[in-house]
């Protein structure tokens, strides 16, 4: 069973696959309806099933889209209306839905969630973010970089803010694709040290410090997310404590002339990110948010033992 909870379900490998497959589909239907299947339809009569216990924007409809391109269909199903959300089982949920669809998407709260799902499921279980890791987020990140014409291996990606789960899965992919990562967050915020330990482990150079100029300097990327992850206490110390990371014309002018900036979206312009650099020439974020189907596609490919 392929299911994909963390970047390493799949591996180096498989997520370079993906990233060629995604190209390739993403080029091949470039001025097309984008409800329009593509031409081999590879996903016909596959329905994915996505259970929503969080909000979401780009996930439920790139998924959907994905499904719809792929040449199959998908389904929302929002946990407060589900029995889920009476208290029937994750275990009964999977192996009910396993019996009806053809994979499961999920986003939920507590990673412990989605293994269970797994574990009892016979399709496919893809993770579309838990408190822990965020991995069809970045295969994005991943795609929207190489469209930039930056080849990953040696690559020097600069996160700023809160240590989230997006930068867990960017660390993950650090260890697996070769890229390095510097790490600029407030004391008390940093990532969990095992997904720092996974990216040193993999060959990646990671480096935390609390200066946000010195992880800037001669970055590629630039990459932040929101200060408050859903879920999260909006925090008055947390909020003040990540001021002095707000990616802003200032930082971005310690990076590479032709660095690029990231975010996962959606964004709070005016903390995490100034106007000026959210609006920016060098900001790719809405290729970034496109990027999500094509990327989401190459999952669902994956996942079918079809790429
Ligand atoms: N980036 C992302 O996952 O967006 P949504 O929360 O809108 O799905
Ligand atoms: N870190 C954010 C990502 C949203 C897509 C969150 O978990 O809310």
């Amino acid at each position: 069973m392929k299911h994909f909870l963390d970047l390493s379900d799949a591996g180096g490998d498989a997520i370079a696959a993906m990233l060629n497959d995604a190209q390739d589909r993403k080029a091949a239907r470039a001025s097309w309806p984008k409800g329009k299947a593509d031409a081999d339809a590879p996903l016909a009569g596959h329905v994915l099933a996505m259970i929503f216990e969080k909000s979401s924007t780009r996930t439920r409809v790139s998924f959907d889209m994905a499904m719809r391109q792929l040449g199959g269909s998908a389904m929302v199903m929002d946990s407060g209306n589900m029995q889920l959300g009476r208290g029937e089982t994750v275990a009964d949920t999977a192996r009910v839905l396993s019996r009806m669809v053809d994979a499961i998407m999920i986003r939920t709260d507590d990673h412990a969630k989605i293994e269970e799902m797994a574990k009892h499921a016979t399709v496919p279980v893809i993770n579309g973010l838990t408190d822990r890791s965020h991995p069809c987020q970045i295969v994005a990140d991943l795609l929207t970089v190489i469209e930039q014409g930056k080849a990953l291996p040696g690559l020097e990606i600069a996160w700023f803010g809160d240590g989230n789960n997006v930068l867990h899965s960017i660390l993950e992919a650090a260890s697996l694709m070769k890229f390095n990562v510097r790490i600029a967050t407030p004391a008390g915020y940093e990532p969990e040290a095992e997904f720092v330990e996974m990216a040193r482990k993999g060959g990646a150079t990671v480096t935390l410090t609390q200066d946000a100029g010195e992880a800037a300097d001669g970055a590629d990327v630039i990459v932040t997310d929101t200060w408050v992850s859903m879920g999260q206490d909006h925090a008055h110390n947390k909020i003040a404590a990540m001021a002095p990371y707000q990616v802003n014309a200032a930082l971005m002018a310690r990076a590479k002339p032709d660095a690029k900036f990231l975010h996962c979206l959606p964004a709070h312009v005016g903390d995490e990110v100034s106007e000026s650099v959210f609006e920016g020439s060098q900001s790719v974020v809405f290729d970034e948010a496109e990027n999500r189907i094509h990327a989401q596609k190459s999952i669902l490919l994956w996942c079918a033992g079809k790429l």
